[in-house]
């Protein structure tokens, strides 16, 4: 386990993501403190807990994670954003998971399933990023950005149903990470991200280039239908574009639920 005061060397009060870490030894889930913490005026604190007890992934999942392993953090913010820009959000929070996770990897190459997952080569889930936002008068009010990232967590301790999808960084470098340096990393990288998307620079470009499933065959549950197809890439817009049936469509939401061949690793 990692103690509160040891987390603190995370914050940098330099940063408007991450200037303070507030750390629970147990807690529902990070995304609704940190939620509450904006509500009260304190914006971009890092919230970080060893166990959540009620733990949100993507539609409506749970998120597991057996305590103190991994890392789970969340900040909330108001960003200075267009409704469109909006939706880079979760781009945006993946790539700064990528960005941290492959320095803490040692440069092992990393991957983006989209929406905003990280994945490793063999298509093994390593961290997810839920970005939870409201709209006041069509103009995005506040968001939160809850991020999880499999770090310590051996395969032999996950549970049967994770244990073909799911990796984490300890398995992938053969040796435990330093939470708290994988922290300062996130938070850095997220800051910069959080910056250029206000300052009008898409993650686009770079998630392109990390893209996981372009050119691959793949099947996506968008929520009403699964529907089967290749990858056409990312749109600007951050939509995935598949061709399906001769068509081309632009997926706003879903899941990615079958991808054909791995990556290089
Ligand atoms: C997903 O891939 O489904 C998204 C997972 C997001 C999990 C993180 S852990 C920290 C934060 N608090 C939550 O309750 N969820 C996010």
């Amino acid at each position: 386990m990692t103690d509160a005061a040891a987390w603190q060397r995370a914050a940098d009060p330099a940063r408007r993501l991450g200037h303070a870490v507030e750390f629970h030894a147990s807690i529902g889930s990070t995304s609704d403190r940190a939620r509450e913490l904006l509500a009260a005026g304190r914006e971009g604190i890092a919230v970080v807990a060893d166990l959540q007890t009620a733990g949100r992934g993507r539609r409506g999942r749970a998120w597991e994670s057996p305590p103190g392993v991994n890392l789970m953090v969340s900040v909330a913010f108001r960003p200075s954003l267009d409704p469109a820009a909006l939706g880079l959000l979760g781009l945006a929070a993946a790539l700064a998971a990528r960005s941290a996770c492959v320095t803490a990897a040692g440069g092992r190459p990393l991957w983006l399933r989209w929406p905003n997952d990280l994945v490793a080569a063999d298509g093994a889930k390593l961290a997810g990023v839920l970005v939870e936002t409201a709209l006041v008068e069509g103009r995005p009010a506040d968001a939160v950005v809850g991020i999880g990232i499999n770090a310590n967590w051996r395969r032999a301790d996950m549970p049967p149903e994770l244990v073909e999808r799911a990796t984490s960084l300890c398995e992938l470098t053969g040796t435990d990470v330093d939470r708290v340096a994988l922290l300062s990393l996130l938070l850095g990288a997220l800051d910069g991200e959080l910056r250029a998307l206000e300052d009008g620079r898409s993650p686009v470009p770079r998630a392109r280039e990390a893209d996981a499933l372009a050119g691959r065959q793949v099947r996506v549950d968008t929520g009403s239908e699964v529907l089967g197809g290749r990858s056409l890439g990312i749109d600007e817009d951050g939509a995935l574009l598949l061709e399906t049936h001769g068509e081309r469509r632009a997926l706003h939401a879903g899941e990615v639920v079958a991808v054909r061949e791995a990556l290089p690793a």
